[in-house]
């Protein structure tokens, strides 16, 4: 199988002398369970499995340059849900002394990488089980878009069924991603989809949902809307969110108040920030105004540090001034 490097990894097919290292990290409890795998408890197992992985030519071990120790795996298997199109399902492993690092992020872009480029797939799926936060961030940082929550989908080892997250990373969202091109034309989009004649929450509650389809890495977009001295919660699209926000309060009520738009990096560096969802990390608010009056303001949230670039403020800011072109007068 091919190898593929990295900055501080290399990518390789497996070996029966990466025996040692495969049973070190396979034998911590803390490394299977989470995945839904027994942990080893002899190497007479780890052998099986490793056999396995040198047979199987969809299945990298991880070697960490700075020590020459295999510390994971990373796998490109074939997706039992989607049969017959180009998709396979990446799945991996990291030992617990490496967490933390962003390394299984970083085997995990070279894998996909290759995925693309190489085989020439069009989708990459993935899953993790509900509160496995790791391995939830490591799909959300290479861009994957969260599809929802296989029920009752996976028998453990201990007979135990869990229901399964499920994510998938179209090929043409992850190029766009990696030549960082501005979304294209997401405004453009909007414009042809909102129309004056329609309820003005009907236009909003698509707009939510464009953009936050639209944008990678976004986990919340939506609107609070101006009424009786407060930003009322709109809407929206992502988990249910906080329902009030004062003016002055938070990046909303800040950018309200400004009557500017608002780009923080980091949110826990924001003074006030108000947490609806503990996942986002950044945030842009573009406060929108008719005739004057503040109406209310646009909200994206990302779970990714400085996820906003200048490109897509500006993109934003169209998009909140369409919806400020097609608002209902008195
Ligand atoms: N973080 C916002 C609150 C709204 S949620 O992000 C949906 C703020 O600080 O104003």
């Amino acid at each position: 199988m091919d190898t593929l490097e990295t900055e501080r990894l290399i990518l390789r097919g497996w070996k029966a002398d990466d025996l040692d290292d495969f049973y070190e990290y396979s034998s911590d409890m803390r490394v299977g369970p989470p995945a839904g795998w027994k942990p080893h408890s002899d190497k007479e197992e780890s052998v099986v499995i490793l056999a396995n992985f040198i047979r199987n030519d969809c299945v990298w071990a991880i070697e960490y340059k700075e020590n020459g120790k295999v510390i994971g795996s990373i796998s490109l298997d074939k997706d039992a849900a989607r049969r017959d199109v180009d998709c396979r399902e990446l799945g991996y492993a990291l030992s617990a002394d490496y967490w933390g690092m962003g390394l299984m992020t970083e085997a995990a872009k070279a894998v996909i990488d290759y995925g693309f480029e190489t085989v020439g797939l069009r989708c990459i799926s993935a899953a993790h089980f509900p509160g496995n936060d790791a391995s939830r961030r490591v799909l959300e940082k290479c861009g994957f878009r969260k599809e929802g929550m296989l029920a009752y989908s996976y028998r453990l080892y201990n007979g135990m069924v869990l229901s399964t997250v499920q994510y998938i990373l179209m090929s043409e969202h992850w190029q766009r991603m990696k030549y960082g091109e501005a979304e294209p034309r997401m405004s453009e989009k909007l414009a042809l989809i909102v129309d004056e004649k329609l309820w003005i929450m009907t236009n909003l509650a698509n707009a939510a949902a464009l953009i936050y389809d639209e944008m990678v890495n976004v986990n919340w977009a939506g609107f609070y809307l101006w009424r009786d001295g407060l930003l009322r919660l709109g809407p929206f699209c992502g988990k249910p969110a906080c329902t009030t926000i004062e003016m002055g309060k938070g990046v909303c009520g800040t950018a309200a108040e400004r009557g500017e738009t608002i780009v923080v990096d980091d949110v826990h560096l924001f003074p006030g920030h108000i947490a609806c969802d503990s996942a986002s990390l950044s945030e842009t608010v573009v406060p929108m105004r008719v005739d004057g009056k503040l109406i209310g303001v646009l909200d994206i949230d990302s779970p990714v540090r400085r996820r906003f670039k200048p490109e897509d403020k500006a993109e934003l800011e169209k998009c909140a001034a369409i919806m400020e072109s097609i608002w209902p007068r008195d």
